[in-house]
């Protein structure tokens, strides 16, 4: 345009930004993050955790308003936002120059932990707050966030720490006096105030933008620059390395240069080819933006139809549903609704913020959610091209075959035209998927039935489907439709559905994707839901009388089958005590959480990077066993910006280990897992590095490959090393207590199985290495073992551990994830860091991440149990395996773990417990949460649900019946001393109320036939102390300087759990201080040496307790100088360290702690393996879809036991944090591996690697009601400050989920006449709740002469 500046721009927090050019494919992310705005991190570079969230705003023309969206800066391109202003999170607040409003809401709830979701969450509030005309509702509030994960807090403090915007909040984040402002007013996020300034329109808030040119520090609400307002669009050609980005700007340009260029890739959203780009190494070089093409993003409204333009997004399309609904009325609308409705669970907002409608069309997904419903609606889709103009296709008949359309090349997509509905004409959308927000579908459909009402007899006059996930693409079900026309819509015409339907969509047991049983069902049952959602609104529109029902054979008890999944906002309440007078027991916030919502909080790859530095990227197996025949880098080393390739010829010492040496740097011979590193390569970029590690050439002779547990037992497969595997405890005489009661008829036998669990830290694995002269190393690691790393460095380099310096300041999460195997990755990236001597990075791509390190093992137990009348438990044998993959690494330990934890929290007069690792051709499974614990006492809840069930009792008698008393002894010889597992069990029962509400739900289940409530009480009783005891060991480093601070160093590393600011809090209360005196600045192997990693739990206990002893020694020092100074003045602690300075007094005290009186040998003797136990109880209730598995919890009452509390906002975050990490391991994570059961997987190849195919759950899964009790007045004797350890215990909460849900499927398969004594595997994800509650509509589809209940395939 005339006078605009012609080059393509953007600003940034208020700063004006030329757009670099050449870099048509750099994602916004990489972009910010050039800048220096680390603040926006990388959690999986797909579009699913939303850690990269940002605020793009735009200037609509049309409409003149400015338009502000939170997206994902992972999949934007940057030059989709040429003329946009983009805000990250450094844009809002900083610690220095004072917080946002969002971020303090966010910090005094306690919403971060480990801090790397948090800028993320933040952004994505930020921008519904900018978005909205008027206060949000909660709800909205908790959709806004429904594309952010969160691994470590269990969501409820975010929740409520951002429930203060909300319209309807109790206590609002603002003052009251704001909140009670005009409804239609826009707030100001900035300043909780009515916005008087049109959105910075006004003079003075131009003023305040203008102040801004540092977007690095920018601290003010930042305004639209005026400059974007005045820029009319241009059409744009930007070159890249290999793609030009195009920008037409006209339908004739769009047009034009889609003939020019038949091959270009449209891009609207990006969250299609962005994917694709990544995952599946795709290259376009022409790529066509038609989003600024103003008959794309038109939506018109006609006489009969809703018309759609290609480029319109989802959000406006949900926007636009919502409001016609409302002023079109429901008759004309119920197609609308339906979309509106699928379109809450499509994606997550940012996803839906950017992704077009036609994207969604052409990309012809077979699992499309919206291709179903514009086939049942009857849509149009209206095509163009420049030669023979404009054409419309039917939707029905568009879907050519996998991801392939009716479109020719020159053609576009320009609009959808979507007809509305008549009276007695409804439509119904359908979707089951593994998790209800954020999830593709499993199976999902779009159904319309019109009627004609002769006689108070509805008959169908048109009926039509639309099905995702039965087929290679979206299919519509002629033969069901033809049978079903012109019929009265009765029970028979349901049985002739029914019958049909599977004939439309045949699918064959071997499917891709797995489930065929299941997503059989899932059409049958949607089928179903269908006819009874149809009776239910002719009876509401008065087309006829409720005798329909009977004539479609439905009672009262069948119509809530058709009910659509809505919840309100989730509650809850936390029980705490606060210690007077001290600082310890205070509920202090987390020493970074005012740097975390800021996106100050810098984490390995934000550190700034040394000149020189180049990139590393792994070279990894394809197959999960071979024999390595050849490995050719040549091409690798051709490829321009690569500098080295390195294999295990260039390791001094290839061979290394954890625990036992069973492993090598880089595979020399033969590869024993997909995922194992062959080699690395080293490049100036990461793009470059990963690029040419794909062109290594690695030849393989192919081995067979064992994958699972069963395979290896059939091998006689396992990890044996004396020593360490092959551990047993026994107790009692199994024998005899088993045979009294087999003679009785009183045993419970069987195999319990559990899957394994990814850790879903959301900061992935990194490793800087720098090697300096004199060949001494530094590294910075995302670890939670430095000295593992220093240790293993040093062996594998042959140098001296005291040249090899680990570092780590925080962690963005761990779960023991990043104990052993983030070590293995620093030795990968030193070793090119040795031999070039330039600093390295090596940081894992999440797929990478989740395919290669290792997860929670799988675990199989072969039980029988024997048990009294009363339901006592006398007798356990028990044999448990565990999938160890590759290596031993902590297996083992693992297995010892859940040996001791076998007996649940029950005394059992009789056990026989053994545990095998076994050897597979998996990545080496690995620490997590619980390390064992959760899959033994997972087991012991599986047998004491059969025995309660078999005993015809609630299994919360049972188990209550069975728990541990004080003074009695566990099965390795360890007293209960100052149990608090009755009081735990006690107050949660009583809370929850648990008879009534179990009558509650007896009721409700009455009273419907196809949902189902259950409840579930279980106890949890956890160990504590590492049980390699000579690990019991801690040191800490105490530095007081002249000012009166302290410099705390100890050898635990921050992971987001709160050590830092318990063991200062610790420090300050020994020395009399305040908390914020005390700083922990890192981890460090040179400061303290040889400290055990930090896991089991037990780190408050150790470094607070080496802190203790370090702050003691320096009270000891400095009583003179305080009786000098006399009690006024000594209250001045700095004037207590000049005078000791002065006095020329150590003001440095080295701490050291050991666990006392820890006994145990695997000789068959008793022992004393832990400290203490900690203790807790909880009790949950949900409800089931029978027909589709669906899960709503609806409510959790904790009571936890963590002695007097250091922290109580710390350990109340942990307890929800834990039970939310463990309800997605009993409820929702499934890893699907290539196995004898997954045949459609490539085998030992992970198929959910991403949070595309994994899921950890969402704020949408927590509890609707979640109750969190810290049990009062129980101090604990044995650790620091009369504490409890709290990291993994709350993780074993999480099986109340498990046995509510299998209590709910008892009652689906009780009303259904099946036997309730049924084995159900963990996780309960849909697929296995649905099988197993059994019923006419599934068991077409399941043959059940070998096994009479239903078991879904599980990687184990
Ligand atoms: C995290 C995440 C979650 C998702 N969840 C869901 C979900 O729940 N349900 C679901 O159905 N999908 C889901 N998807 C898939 C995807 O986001 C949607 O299909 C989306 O609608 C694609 O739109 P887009 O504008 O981003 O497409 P883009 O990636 O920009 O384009 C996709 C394809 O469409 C073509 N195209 C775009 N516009 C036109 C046009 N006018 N004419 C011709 N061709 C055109 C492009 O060339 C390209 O091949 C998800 C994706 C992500 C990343
Ligand atoms: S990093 Fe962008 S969504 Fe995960
Ligand atoms: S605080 Fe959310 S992932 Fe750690």
């Amino acid at each position: 345009m005339e006078g605009q500046d012609a080059s393509p721009i953007l600003y940034v927090n208020g700063k004006r930004h030329v757009m670099p050019e050449g870099k048509a494919e750099q994602t916004l992310l990489a972009y910010l993050r050039g800048l220096g705005l680390s603040g926006t991190k990388l959690g999986c570079g797909e579009g699913g955790c939303g850690a990269c969230t940002v605020m793009v705003s735009n200037y609509d023309r049309a409409k003149g308003e400015v338009q502000h969206r939170a997206v994902n800066a992972c999949l934007t391109p940057l030059y989709a936002c040429e003329g946009t202003h983009v805000i990250t999170v450094e844009g809002l607040g900083t610690k220095r120059g004072g917080l946002h409003p969002v971020q303090t809401a966010l910090a005094h709830a306690h919403g971060s932990q480990c801090g790397f979701c948090t800028p993320g969450f933040v952004m994505s509030m930020y921008a519904l707050l900018r978005s909205k005309k008027t206060k949000p509702t909660e709800l909205e509030i908790e959709e806004a966030l429904g594309g952010n994960l969160c691994r470590c807090t269990g969501y409820r403090p975010i929740l409520e720490g951002f429930r203060t915007f909300a319209r309807n909040a109790p206590d609002s984040a603002y003052s009251g006096e704001t909140i009670n402002g005009s409804d239609s007013t826009p707030i100001c996020p900035s300043t909780g105030q009515p916005c008087t300034n049109g959105c910075g329109d006004t003079p003075a808030a131009k003023a305040l933008g203008a102040a801004e040119d540092d977007p690095v520090t920018a601290v003010r609400e930042p305004i639209f620059p005026p400059e974007l307002k005045r820029r009319v669009p241009t059409p744009l050609a930007l070159p890249g390395a290999i793609a030009t980005w195009h920008r037409p700007t006209t339908l004739a340009g769009l047009l034009a240069l889609k003939k020019a260029h038949p091959d270009a890739r449209l891009v609207c959203g990006n969250t299609e080819v962005g994917v694709e780009v990544k995952f599946k190494n795709m290259k376009y070089p022409v790529i066509v933006a038609p989003t600024h093409v103003p008959e794309l993003t038109e939506v018109t409204i006609a006489e009969d139809s809703l018309v759609l333009g290609a480029s319109v997004t989802l959000t406006t399309l949900l926007n636009t549903c919502e409001t016609l609904t409302l002023t079109l009325g429901p008759v004309r609308t119920s197609g609308l609704v339906a979309i509106k409705e699928q379109l809450r669970w499509f994606a997550g907002p940012q996803v839906r913020n950017v992704s077009s409608v036609g994207g969604n069309v052409c990309t012809a997904s077979p699992i499309s959610d919206l291709n179903p419903l514009w086939i049942a609606c009857g849509a149009t889709f209206e095509i163009e091209s420049l030669d023979r103009g404009a054409r419309r296709v039917a939707a029905r008949d568009f879907f050519k075959g996998y991801r392939s359309t009716d479109l020719k090349p020159d053609e576009v997509l320009t609009a959808v035209a979507l007809p509305l509905t008549e009276k007695g004409e409804y439509v119904r959308e359908f979707k089951q998927s593994h998790r209800r927000e954020d999830d593709i579908a499993i199976v999902t459909a779009g159904m319309r039935a019109k009627f004609d009402v002769v006689d108070n007899v509805p008959t169908v006059a048109e009926i039509a489907f639309g099905f995702g996930g039965m087929s290679f693409k979206t299919v519509s079900c002629p033969k069901t439709s033809a049978a079903l026309a012109g019929k009265p819509w009765t029970d028979e015409t349901l049985k002739l559905a029914l019958a049909t339907l599977p004939k439309d969509l045949p699918m064959s047991p071997d499917v891709p994707g797995g489930m065929c049983e299941f997503r059989r069902s899932l059409a049958n049952s949607f089928m179903f839901k269908f006819y009874v959602d149809c009776c239910r609104r002719l009876e509401a529109d008065g087309l006829v009388t409720d005798a329909v029902y009977s004539a479609a054979g439905l009672d009262e008890a069948d119509l809530s089958a058709a009910d659509r999944f809505h919840r309100p906002f989730p509650r809850g309440a936390q029980y705490t005590q606060v210690r007077d007078g001290s600082t310890v027991g205070q509920p202090t916030m987390h020493q970074s959480a005012e740097v975390q919502v800021t996106g100050e909080a810098e984490y390995a790859d934000d550190i700034a990077k040394p000149a020189g530095m180049l990139h590393a990227a792994l070279v990894l197996s394809t197959v999960p066993h071979g024999k390595i025949l050849d490995i050719d880098p040549a091409a690798a080393l051709a490829t321009p910006g690569v500098h080295g390739f390195f294999s295990a010829k260039d390791v001094p010492n290839n061979v290394i280990g954890p625990a036992v040496l069973d492993e090598e740097v880089f595979a020399s011979e033969y590869v024993t897992c997909v995922g194992h590193p062959v080699g690395i390569v080293v490049a100036d970029t990461q793009d470059i590095a990963l690029e040419a590690s794909r062109l290594v050439r690695v030849k393989y002779e192919e081995l067979p490959a064992i994958l699972n547990i069963d395979e290896a037992i059939a091998a006689d497969s396992y990890h044996t090393w004396p020593g360490f595997t092959d551990h047993g405890i026994e107790d009692g005489d199994v024998d005899a207590a088993m045979a009294e009661c087999e003679a009785a008829g009183r045993v419970v036998e069987g195999d319990a199985r559990c899957g394994g669990q990814e850790h879903f830290y959301l900061e992935p694995m990194v490793s800087l290495v720098w090697c300096g002269d004199n060949d001494d190393l530094i590294t910075i690691s995302s670890t939670q073992a430095p000295q593992k790393h220093q240790k293993l460095i040093s062996s594998a380099l042959k140098i001296p551990c005291n040249r090899v310096v680990c570092k780590t300041k925080r962690l963005g999460g761990g779960f023991g994830g990043k104990e052993t195997r983030a070590a293995f990755l620093n030795v990968c990236a030193a070793i090119p860091a040795f031999h070039m001597r330039k600093p390295i990075s090596l940081v894992l791509d999440r797929h990478v991440d989740m395919a290669i390190t290792g997860q929670r093992h799988a675990f199989l137990g072969k039980y029988k149990v024997g048990y009294s009348p009363e339901g006592k438990i006398l007798a356990l044998d028990m044999m448990l395996y565990n999938n160890a993959g590759n290596s031993l690494d902590l297996s083992a330990a693992i297995m010892d773990r859940a040996i001791f934890h076998s007996d649940g929290a029950y005394k059992i007069p009789n056990v026989r417990v053994h545990g095998r690792c076994c050897k597979t051709n998996l990545p080496s499974n690995t620490a997590f949460r619980g390390f064992g614990g959760p899959q033994g006492v997972i087991f012991a809840e599986m047998w004491m649900d059969r025995v309660a069930r078999k005993l015809g009792q609630p299994a919360e008698k049972i188990r209550h019946v069975n728990l541990y008393e004080e003074g009695e002894t566990c099965h390795f010889g360890q007293v209960m001393e100052s149990s608090q597992l009755r009081a735990c069990w006690d107050e949660a029962v009583a809370k929850a109320d648990v008879d009534s509400r179990r009558a509650a739900a007896d009721a409700f289940n009455a009273a419907n036939k196809h949902r189902k409530r259950g409840i579930a009480a279980t106890p949890v009783k956890f160990g504590i102390s590492f049980t390699a005891l000579f690990m019991n060991q801690a040191g800490a480093l105490v530095h007081c300087y002249l000012d009166g601070t302290v410099l705390v160093t100890h050898g635990g590393v921050e992971m987001g759990q709160g050590l830092h600011t318990k063991v200062a809090q610790i420090c300050a209360a020994e020395l009399g201080i305040e908390t914020d005196s005390v700083y922990i600045a890192e981890t460090s192997t040179d400061k303290v040496p040889n400290a055990s990693p930090t896991a089991a739990s037990a780190s408050s206990d150790l470094y607070g307790a080496a802190v203790t002893d370090a702050c003691r020694q320096l009270n000891e020092r400095l009583a003179p100088v305080k009786a000098q100074l006399g009690p006024e003045k000594s209250k001045d602690f700095k004037e207590v360290c000049t005078a000791a300075y002065f006095a020329r007094i150590d003001l440095s005290a080295h701490g050291w702690y050991t666990t006392p009186d820890l006994v145990w040998q695997w000789d068959g003797t008793k022992g004393r393996p832990f400290n203490y136990f900690c203790f807790g109880a909880a009790v949950s209730e949900v409800e089931i879809d029978t027909l589709s598995g669906d899960v709503n919890l609806l409510r959790t009452d904790i009571v936890m036991d963590c002695g007097d509390s250091i922290n109580p906002a710390l350990d109340v975050g942990q307890v929800e944090g834990g039970f939310v990490q463990g309800m997605g391991w009993v409820a929702l994570e499934e890893l699907k591996y290539g196995d004898p059961d997954h045949k459609w997987i490539r085998p030992g190849t992970l198929f959910t690697a991403g949070p595309g195919t994994y899921k950890i759950p969402t704020a949408n899964d927590i509890p609707l009601e979640f109750n969190v009790t810290l049990l009062h007045n129980a101090p604990n004797p044995r650790a620091v400050a009369s504490s409890k350890a709290v990291g993994e215990p709350p993780f074993l909460l999480a099986n109340s989920v498990f046995f509510a849900i299998k209590d709910a499927v008892c009652a689906a398969r009780a009303g259904n006449g099946l036997d309730t004594d049924i084995t159900m595997d963990s996780p309960a994800t849909p697929e296995r709740v649905r099988m197993a509650c059994g019923g006419p509509i599934s068991d077409v589809f399941y043959d059940s002469t070998n096994a009479p209940v239903y078991r879904a395939k599980l990687t184990c």
